[in-house]
């Protein structure tokens, strides 16, 4: 199997923020820590099964799998799940994005450079344009593509043969995917945020790889606080592994990884600035909400597809906040958390460090 990035042109983040979900420079660097085979790769116990599955039957009949989409928050594992695919299924991986590929004409190269049965993976399908989406659906549908000969009245299509492929497509947003692409799809898979267990398992197997030493309660202390994002946790275990060589005696323990995250400003529950912003400007100018979620954005100066991505998934899972019709808010949990007085009259209850 090889992993080709070579179509994959879209911009990576330059600066190494702890919570972001969006891929940096380091996490390309480590595809070391990516698990490459079914067996290895920790949690998602629905989608691997069913994975498992078609992945078996798919070789037993000699094709290709059909094509996947993948759908869930960043950050859990998306693109590790296609190379796990493409190491599977014995083929190649092409991997690109739905903002690289900018004209029909870009997806029709991609396509007719694969090899029969290979995998092309298409990140942030939710933002691929028109014009490419709609070379997509026959692709997809007849491994075919119509290609337009001339201009106005004498113009020509001619239908090119494309070899076999399957088709990944990942995104963050299943909602916003048009329903011709969405119905192309013939299996969907939601991956979910990991458990703290499980996250820790993943703590430990990185650990190992990178010679850094870890004790049980250290890597579950990491694994509390990454918010259910194995992106996050491996991020947190490299800062982690830089305070235990530097002010530490090399080990990773929970007292090591709490002192190390309480410096990075991550609280025990994982929570960073812009989680505690968000949670608070709803308190305190919204009266704990309903508030809608662009109002949200604009007053703590954050883009609203970060907040809804990146920040509310964790923040729904663990009962800070509420989606309602009118508008996202707070719980009395959250207020807890913050140390501010219940509306109503239930004690704060000040747990953890909160900052
Ligand atoms: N590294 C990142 N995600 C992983 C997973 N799900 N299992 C094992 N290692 C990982």
């Amino acid at each position: 199997m090889s992993i080709d990035f070579s179509g994959n042109n879209a911009p990576l983040v330059e600066e190494e923020p702890l919570v972001t979900t969006s891929l940096t420079r380091e996490d390309e660097n480590e595809y070391s820590l990516r698990p490459k085979t079914l067996k290895e790769y920790i949690g998602q116990e629905k989608a691997k099964g069913n994975l498992e599955v078609f992945i078996q039957a798919a070789k037993m009949r000699q094709e290709p799998l059909d094509h996947v989409l993948l759908h869930g928050p960043p950050g859990l594992g998306k693109t590790t799940l296609s190379g796990i695919i493409a190491n599977e299924m014995g083929v190649n991986v092409r991997i690109t994005s739905g903002p690289a590929i900018e004209k029909a004409g870009d997806l029709a190269a991609l396509l007719t450079n694969l090899n029969e049965n290979d995998i092309l993976f298409v990140d942030e399908i939710h933002r691929l344009n028109r014009s490419v989406e709609e070379v997509l659906y026959p692709a997809m549908e007849d491994f075919a593509i119509d290609i337009i000969i001339g201009k106005g009245p004498s113009a020509n299509s001619i239908r090119l043969d494309l070899p076999k492929f399957t088709l990944i497509g990942a995104t963050t947003r299943a909602g916003q995917l048009s329903a011709p692409l969405r119905d192309r799809f013939g299996v969907t898979l939601r991956l979910e945020l990991y458990t703290p267990e499980e996250l820790a398992l993943i703590v430990t197997r990185s650990a190992g790889i990178l010679d850094a030493l870890i004790e049980r309660e250290g890597a579950m202390e990491i694994a509390r606080r990454s918010r259910g994002t194995p992106r996050i946790a491996n991020r947190m275990l490299r800062r982690v592994r830089d305070f235990a060589q530097v002010v530490g005696d090399g080990v990773i323990n929970k007292e090591l990884a709490d002192k190390a995250l309480t410096a990075l400003e991550v609280d025990y529950l994982g929570l960073d600035n812009i989680d505690r912003r968000m949670l608070r400007a709803i308190i305190e100018y919204y009266s704990g909400g309903p508030v809608g979620l662009e109002t949200l954005a604009a007053t703590i100066n954050e883009e609203s597809v970060t907040l809804e991505d990146v920040y509310e998934p964790y923040l729904l899972q663990i009962g800070f906040l509420t989606r309602t019709p009118r508008g996202r808010c707070v719980t009395p949990k959250a207020y807890q958390h913050l140390g501010i007085a219940v509306p109503g009259g239930i004690p704060p209850v000040m747990d953890q460090l909160t900052f």
